[in-house]
């Protein structure tokens, strides 16, 4: 038996996995043949597997920039990084912190709103998360998750907030109990995944009910954290998914895309006032955080390959085709009694497997998984819910690939 423990694989009922032996554009070659990515290895994948441009950039800093302390030292990739990152977020986010992981990266953005509010002298500590909801899977990023089979031995150790429901429709409960808790003044944030819930199982909402909840947020001083972590890079079919909405939070996480999935990087983008507040000649007001590899130089410069493609390549039209693309095939399962609720937010598409029982452990989940993995397609459906996310560069003939091997299951 290996001697390596996987992330969310039962070792007790599973098979052992392919070996991956390379990757390029939307493909994984392994020891057991191809296998088209149609999830984008857990949604990192933009571009497509080894981007030359992003590949590049790293082969040129390697050998010269390795990993430096980055507490009292700066260098050039993070310095045009950051520049570069401010330049394309939302407006008014001005200050680009660095991390690791989509996890980090939020566990930043809820200390850096909870600092905020301490160095302003205002006693606020309650954040607000909407159910359903997925933001990593440290004991801060899981206490403003939705709670369940996945976190439930680890709930002595989580901290409590307050839920929203989902929005359905135009999202009137879901604002109505976010007014009215938003009214309390305990208050200090909102955390939400915008417009998708990824994790959650892909659900959707309307961008008005993300304008909606910024509006609470404006009218009670509630600050506003966007996880971009999933959405981010063009997934919804805009950079941001905070653009359908014409919003901006005052913080924003991003990672996953952020280097086009070739290597780990995170940044938590904050707003000038947030900076601001822990900007002192009190060092006790100090933003107190860091991990070892912070800024990572390396991953830095494959960032910032990955953020010039978006300048210099026509984005737009090639996530407007993908989302053409996505949108028709998903028609063609309309009215096919296995399937239900299809729904689409740009490039990403997903539908239910209509079975007695959902949830995430529903045994509907794996089988599609090894169906899929026979025709040489990388699904991993979210309990009984398939989707297909996958890199831009994705041929049509591959997305039918993808595609027929969701119509050819019997559920
Ligand atoms: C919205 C969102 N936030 C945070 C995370 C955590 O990211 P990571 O797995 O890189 O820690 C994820 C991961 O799927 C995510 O989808």
């Amino acid at each position: 038996m290996s001697a390596v423990w996987h992330p969310f694989f039962q070792h007790g009922t599973e098979p052992a996995p392919p070996r991956a032996l390379s990757s390029e554009g939307a493909f994984i070659h392994t020891d057991r043949g191809p296998l088209l990515d149609a999830i984008s290895s857990w949604w990192v994948v933009t571009h497509g597997h080894n981007q030359p441009e992003i590949v590049e950039a790293i082969r040129r800093t390697a050998g010269h920039l390795d990993q430096v302390i980055f507490a009292g030292l700066t260098h050039d990739p993070a310095e045009e990084l950051a520049e570069a990152l401010v330049q394309l977020a939302p407006a008014g986010l001005e200050h680009v912190f660095f991390s690791d992981s989509g996890s980090t990266a939020v566990e930043v953005a809820l200390k850096m709103a909870l600092g905020y509010w301490r160095h302003e002298g205002d006693g606020r500590h309650r954040i607000a998360v909407i159910e359903d909801s997925y933001h990593g899977d440290t004991i801060g990023t899981m206490s403003v998750g939705e709670r369940g089979v996945f976190n439930a031995a680890y709930d002595p150790l989580m901290f409590a907030v307050d839920r929203l429901p989902f929005p359905e429709g135009d999202g009137a409960a879901t604002l109505a109990a976010f007014e009215a808790l938003a009214a309390g003044g305990q208050m200090a944030a909102l955390i939400l995944e915008p417009l998708v819930l990824g994790a959650g199982g892909m659900r959707m909402y309307a961008p008005a009910v993300l304008a909606g909840l910024r509006a609470i947020c404006d009218r009670h001083d509630v600050l506003l954290i966007a996880d971009e972590v999933m959405t981010g890079w063009g997934r919804t079919g805009r950079l941001w998914a905070c653009d359908h909405a014409g919003i901006a939070p005052d913080i924003l996480c991003t990672s996953k895309g952020l280097t086009g999935g070739v290597v780990p990087l995170a940044a938590t983008l904050a707003s000038a006032r947030i900076f601001e507040a822990h900007r002192s000649a009190d060092r006790r007001r100090t933003f107190f955080h860091s991990s070892s590899y912070t800024a990572n130089p390396i991953a830095c410069a494959a960032a910032l390959a990955q953020v010039r493609l978006w300048q210099a390549s026509p984005m737009q039209d090639r996530l407007h085709r993908l989302t053409l693309l996505q949108a028709a095939r998903l028609a063609a399962l309309a009215g096919d009694s296995r399937f239900a609720a299809p729904r689409q937010c740009g490039t990403i598409a997903a539908i239910d497997l209509v079975v007695p029982e959902g949830g995430y452990l529903a045994e509907v989940g794996p089988r599609m998984r090894a169906h899929s993995m026979q025709q040489g397609v990388l699904l991993r459906p979210l309990g009984n819910t398939v989707y297909v996310l996958p890199p831009y560069g994705v041929t049509e003939a591959d997305l039918d690939m993808a595609w027929g091997a969701i119509a050819s299951f019997q559920v």
